[in-house]
């Protein structure tokens, strides 16, 4: 085969993953940062192996601002990966941001605080200031088109990612900023797992999932009930975009 390519996938719903895909069993659940939201596990997706990441842990209980990025995307890195395909549920702010419709975001604005955010913030690793003006590999993305395209799904390429801090949702005013801003979606999980991702020289790209209108643009309060709902019909079509990903990933780069 003589593919230099290693690919891991970062999901919200590991369990599910799991389940279904099966798995050779924990793998590695340590770092110098401390231990990953859970084991990194190896499954087979479309007879391909993956790695696999539950972000939020097994079982899903570590909030977004908990979770211990650094140890997460170490992990991976350790395990071999060169390419990182992140999964997240967001909330939709333009109007072409419709509940059930599938992302690839280009650009993010990080409105969290207080997260390590950096391997090389001068404390364990030497400080180092990443270059970062394109936050989403563009080969790895257009790949991940190409995919969608083949499955017959549709994905909009581009948008901007606006990461808010969580676990609460927004208020309605900080969504009619984000909105000046020029966010098209709203989610808890994109930073710093983009930027750490690009420290180590891994290729990151996110699938944004909408799962529920952004706060104060729908007449009805969200839901957790509609927010898992909507997930688990996008997971369908996400892992079919995957499915058909991870035969072109597995072609030498050329
Ligand atoms: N806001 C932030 N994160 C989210 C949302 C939202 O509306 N929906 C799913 N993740």
């Amino acid at each position: 085969m003589g593919s230099q390519r290693r690919v891991a996938v970062i999901g919200g719903s590991g369990a599910r993953f799991a389940a279904v895909y099966g798995s050779d069993g924990p793998g590695l659940s340590d770092t110098p940062w401390g231990p990953p939201s859970a084991a990194v596990r190896d499954l087979r997706i479309a007879d391909h192996s993956v790695l696999f990441l539950a972000r939020h842990g097994e079982p899903h209980a570590i909030a977004p601002h908990r979770v211990n990025y650094r140890a997460n995307i170490h992990a991976l890195h350790a395990s071999g990966a060169t390419h990182v395909i992140a999964l997240n549920t967001v909330g939709g702010i333009s109007a072409e941001a419709v509940p059930g419709s599938l992302w690839l975001p280009g650009q993010i604005i990080d409105y969290t605080s207080g997260r390590e955010s950096s391997f090389h913030d001068g404390t364990v690793w030497p400080l180092q200031h990443q270059e970062f003006a394109e936050p989403y590999d563009r080969p790895l993305r257009e790949l991940l088109m190409l995919a969608a395209e083949q499955a017959g799904i549709e994905m909009v390429s581009g948008g901007v990612y606006g990461c808010t801090q969580g676990p609460r949702l927004e208020t309605a005013a900080e969504i009619r900023r984000m909105q000046r801003d020029g966010c098209d979606l709203v989610g808890m999980t994109g930073m710093p797992e983009a930027a750490l991702a690009r420290e180590l020289g891994m290729a990151y790209a996110s699938i944004s999932m909408v799962v529920n209108p952004a706060a104060g643009l729908s007449a009805e309060a969200i839901t957790l009930e509609a927010i898992l709902r909507e997930a688990d019909h996008c997971m369908t079509r996400c892992t079919a975009v995957l499915a058909r990903a991870l035969p072109l990933l597995d072609q030498p780069p050329g």
